[in-house]
């Protein structure tokens, strides 16, 4: 069975980024990362249905320039660049190397699906300590878009030898979960903090576990789903 796992927001915490913001952002610093998240996001969709490719270091570093001039702060070269290199180094979720490593236990191939370039994502797995539990990275821009673009999942199936019945889908955003699902591929969705509202679309996931230990206990009780 191969399992996919999305990497931004769901192993490593874009928040995480905060520290390094508050330099340059002072108070500002939780909001200026909320806003990088949600900008930075924005731009991947917004691409994706304009068919209009930029890779997601390129999403990142333009919707960091977005945050500056909306909260009235600019950084030199230097400083926009070592936030950038801050964002190589996102820490991971508490409970993500003992979940990964029983994942694997149960026998399941671990690859990551994500947005980020495979470059980025490599080196952001191995500064997080889990480049180890993760074979392959199926980046987005194989494919010049990105999620939720069935194009994107697409790339699971093609990897899990064409049978995407085959593999799991785990993620903390719930519109990766949708995009997701609505390709055919089954889905955990990972609700960290029970404040997260799932979309109320049609869709919703097969699975939702509180964090990614959980989700090894749960997997086979319902691998036959
Ligand atoms: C990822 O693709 C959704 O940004 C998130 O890793």
């Amino acid at each position: 069975m191969v399992i996919a796992l999305d990497v931004y927001g769901t192993l490593v915490d874009t928040a995480g980024i905060a520290g390094e913001l508050r330099r340059m952002f002072g108070d500002l610093a939780q909001s200026a990362a909320e806003l990088w998240r949600a900008k930075q996001l924005e731009y991947t969709f917004r691409r994706g249905l304009m068919r209009r490719y930029e890779d997601f270091d390129t999403c990142t570093r333009q919707a960091l320039t977005y945050v500056q001039r909306s909260l009235g702060v600019s950084m030199d070269e230097a400083a926009e660049r070592a936030l950038l290199e801050a964002y190589l180094r996102l820490p991971a979720f508490e409970d993500v190397p003992e979940g990964l490593r029983q994942l694997q236990r149960s026998g399941a191939r671990l690859v990551a699906l994500t947005n980020g370039t495979e470059r980025s994502v490599r080196s952001l797995l191995q500064n997080a300590g889990i480049g180890e539990h993760i074979g392959t990275v199926l980046s987005a821009e194989r494919v010049r878009s990105f999620k939720p673009d069935p194009a994107v999942y697409g790339l699971l199936r093609d990897c899990s030898g064409g049978a995407a019945e085959g593999s799991w889908l785990v993620s903390a955003n719930p519109f990766d979960v949708i995009g997701a699902k609505a390709c055919g591929i089954r889905t955990a969705w990972l609700r960290r903090d029970p404040r997260r509202v799932f979309d109320p679309w049609e869709l919703s996931a097969d699975l939702v576990v509180p964090d990614l230990r959980s989700l090894s206990e749960e997997l086979p009780r319902s691998a036959g789903v």
